[in-house]
């Protein structure tokens, strides 16, 4: 095992943090919920509950897994924490093995329509029918279909074991660092297309106008939730990644960096989608994830010239955050089981992703009409889903704060903000404030909104 990985450059690091934020939630979930929930007053909300609340809880996950520098469950130990709260990181770890199930899968129906936008076969359609219906069959038949959904995740699975296996600074940092960039320059492409579309402007305006009447309360749980998702917070993964941080890192600055890069992304994401939306009449399309992403935008590529290279780099764009998200997540249990258990990385890779395949089988499926891979009446992919986002991440959240907050060593917080003080340690009693009071309150109400719903 040797010794302990660590990220080699600043930018890596970065690279591979902000790989693990932007994922689905940027692309798909981000965009809708903004248009749905008022425009640019869901945007401000957004924003409040990233820098106020999001920053400083990542700053204390990181905090905690590079003073500890260990997995999930070992940075609680490492530092001296008392029995039960080691059991947070044990339910981070927990969560972002579910997570890891499902998201597999959708990884996969990612790469396969960018192999059927490269061969063209997406946009084979059959004559007569609506291009609305039948791109709902193609979808239909892409992600519940009973081998090339399959094949496709069992891709994304060996891509995962590829990346991991080779280590973290090797492997996912290098991944990173070419992946990112490629990421940013088809947003950018897909932004200037999009926006000089006729009559992009309708869409920017159905995007982005505000409209503070539709707010409440409920709206700005959701934006909490949406923003505690989208930064990858309570998966454990921003502790395992930190674990990698050399002690030179800013924690601060790092975490408002990636906060604000994963931003843009989820807001350029909004201006490639709807101008294109409104430049085609679509207006009535479903904004619904899957259908958005696989049912609406192949229509718009196919209403606009060039359709496949439009289609190749959008769908580019969505594997490249859908498989760098997943190996964030797969990460968080490699490191803990190769940590816990004192074995190499590849023997970690593999007692940690060959069940995989066997998981992600049944998690995509259980996603066919008639399938009896259900629990308490939904699939098994949705019941995944359903406990690990909504009720365990939270419940890690607020684990993690409650303990950096109050119960860990005295100091410690502000010694790894301040690098042991080689820098400034003022944004520390402002970081330790919320998360001892403000963020551990509005967390549980995102949770018990979830119950009452
Ligand atoms: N931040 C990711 C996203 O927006 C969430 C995620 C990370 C999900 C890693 C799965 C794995 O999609």
């Amino acid at each position: 095992m040797g010794d302990k990985a660590q990220f080699g450059s600043k930018l890596g690091l970065i690279a591979a943090t902000v790989g693990s934020a932007v994922g689905l939630g940027n692309v798909w979930r981000f965009p809708a919920e903004a248009q749905a929930n008022g425009g640019a007053a869901f945007l401000i909300i957004y924003i409040a509950c990233v820098f106020i609340l999001g920053v400083p809880v990542m700053v204390s996950e990181f905090a905690l897994g590079r003073a500890g520098r260990s997995d999930a469950i070992g940075s609680f130990k490492n530092i001296g924490a008392a029995k039960p709260w080691w059991a947070v990181g044990a339910l981070a770890i927990c969560a972002s093995y579910m997570i890891l199930c499902f998201y597999m899968v959708v990884a996969g129906w990612t790469i396969e329509y960018l192999w059927a936008s490269i061969t063209g076969s997406l946009y084979d359609l059959a004559a007569g029918t609506s291009l609305e219906s039948s791109f709902t069959q193609k979808m239909q038949s892409m992600i519940q279909g009973s081998t090339d959904p399959l094949i496709s995740t069992y891709f994304v699975i060996l891509i995962n074991i590829g990346v991991l296996v080779v280590g973290v600074q090797k492997g996912i940092e290098r991944l990173s660092n070419t992946l990112m960039p490629v990421l940013f320059l088809v947003l950018i492409i897909m932004c200037c297309v999009s926006l000089s579309l006729p009559g992009a402007a309708e869409g920017v305006k159905d995007f982005l106008s505000p409209d503070f009447s539709k707010i409440n309360s409920s709206v700005v749980l959701n934006a909490l939730g949406q923003a505690f998702f989208s930064l990858s917070l309570g998966m454990g993964i921003l502790i395992t990644y930190s674990s990698y941080f050399p002690n030179s890192t800013k924690l601060t600055k790092t975490a408002l960096t990636v906060s604000l890069l994963d931003l843009l992304v989820a807001v350029m994401m909004g201006l490639v989608i709807f101008p294109a939306i409104a430049s085609f009449n679509l207006k009535d399309a479903s904004l619904e994830g899957t259908t958005l992403v696989f049912v609406t935008l192949p229509e718009v590529f196919q209403m606009m010239p060039w359709t496949r290279l439009w289609s190749v780099l959008f769908f580019l764009l969505l594997t490249v955050a859908a498989v760098t998200s997943t190996i964030s997540i797969a990460e968080v249990s490699v490191a803990f089981v190769s940590d816990r258990f004192k074995i190499s990385r590849i023997k970690a890779c593999l007692v940690t992703m060959l069940p995989i395949f066997v998981f992600s089988t049944i998690c995509s499926m259980s996603l066919s009409g008639d399938s009896f891979l259900k629990i308490g009446g939904v699939s098994v992919f949705d019941f995944l889903d359903n406990v690990a986002t909504n009720i365990l991440l939270p419940v890690v959240s607020i684990g993690v704060c409650v303990y950096m907050g109050w119960f860990a060593p005295k100091g410690i917080m502000n010694d790894e903000i301040s690098n042991y003080g080689s820098v400034s340690s003022h944004p520390a009693p402002a970081i330790i404030l919320i998360i001892r009071y403000v963020a551990p309150l509005l967390i549980a109400l995102v949770l018990i909104s979830y119950f009452m719903n």
